[in-house]
């Protein structure tokens, strides 16, 4: 795959993915409210990357698992990271009234709601891939081991510790240390688990568990890098979100520690080491690679 393809693949997958999600915002469970679903869907259908689903699909794909078999993994990871980011935007947390280019979903719906609604996917993203890979005959060993990565990256230790330290301002840990630990535990834990839990439905061997686990790992943080250095270079147009809040809000962010171009060269170290781990990895890891090099630098 030349970079070119590496476009396509990206595309198509997300494409795959958007299809996926339309699906599942088309069906309300039985016994949802009417007004619960629609909130749901009005975040998840809204847009964005994808990258976290995308990611999934793509582990379970390279050691040969149909991107049908996969999809409902991946989908349970777009709705953990929709869920945390109608969280992240609450007034109790960074106060954000833009988000993938529409009113966030407690502008719209109102705190009540938008505090169930992410509530609710986070629990749908356990209850949907367990019906939906048991129904795939996936084996259950398989399925349990995926879900336990999800929901660490989603638990005290995961993303609900790492939203804890972005906000703590007594927080332990030393001020060079931080943005690392923060990253880590708000973005990188999930992403990590993108890869991993495709890999591990999959049947990957363990070596190349491992080495995606640590490509998870430098890619989260580059990823957050990069978040933060958009946070001050780019526009609401771009970034479907208002820029400046980190400053406006005093976040010990990448940027306040290190300036922009150190930023810059720490995002680019990062993915460096991202692209280096796939050398444990079994199979052509070529689309991962090209991922790791096209985010630094990346425009929203
Ligand atoms: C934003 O994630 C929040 C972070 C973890 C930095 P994304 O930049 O992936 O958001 P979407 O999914 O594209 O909207
Ligand atoms: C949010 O980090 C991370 C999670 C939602 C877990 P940010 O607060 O930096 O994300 P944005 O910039 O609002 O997307
Ligand atoms: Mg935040
Ligand atoms: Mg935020
Ligand atoms: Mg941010």
């Amino acid at each position: 795959m030349t970079t070119p393809d590496f476009a396509a693949a990206f595309a198509d997958t997300r494409a795959f993915v958007e299809r996926g999600i339309a699906d599942l915002c088309a069906r309300r469970p039985e016994g949802t409210p009417e007004r619960l679903m629609e909130s749901m869907a009005y975040s998840l259908t809204a847009g964005g990357k994808r990258l976290r689903p995308v990611l999934t699909v793509q582990a379970a794909a390279l050691f040969g698992m149909a991107r049908e078999r996969s999809l409902p993994m991946a989908l349970a990871l777009e709705m953990i990271h929709t869920a945390s980011l109608i969280h992240d935007d609450l007034p109790a947390m960074d106060d954000d009234v833009l988000r993938r280019g529409k009113p966030t979903n407690h502008v719209r719906y109102g705190e009540a709601i938008a505090i169930l609604a992410g509530d609710a996917l986070m629990a749908w993203a356990f209850e949907y891939p367990l019906a939906e890979l048991a129904r795939l005959a996936i084996p259950s060993d398989r399925i349990c081991g995926a879900l336990l990565v999800l929901a660490n990256a989603l638990g005290p230790s995961g993303i609900c510790g790492g939203q804890v330290l972005d906000t703590d301002d007594e927080s332990a840990i030393p001020s060079d240390e931080h943005p690392w630990a923060v990253a880590r535990q708000k973005t990188g834990v999930l992403i990590r688990a993108a890869v991993l839990t495709g890999a591990i439905l999959a049947g990957a061997d363990g070596a190349s568990v491992d080495g995606l686990a640590r490509y998870g790992d430098h890619l989260g943080t580059a990823f957050q890098i990069e978040d933060d250095i958009l946070d001050v270079t780019s526009s609401p147009e771009a970034l479907g979100k208002t820029p400046g809040k980190d400053e406006a809000q005093n976040k010990r962010t990448f940027v306040s520690l290190f300036g922009v171009d150190e930023a810059r060269a720490l995002a680019r170290e990062e993915s460096r080491r991202a692209v280096e781990a796939l050398k444990a990895v079994r199979g052509d890891t070529f689309f991962f690679a090209a991922l790791a090099e096209s985010l630094v630098d990346r425009a929203n």
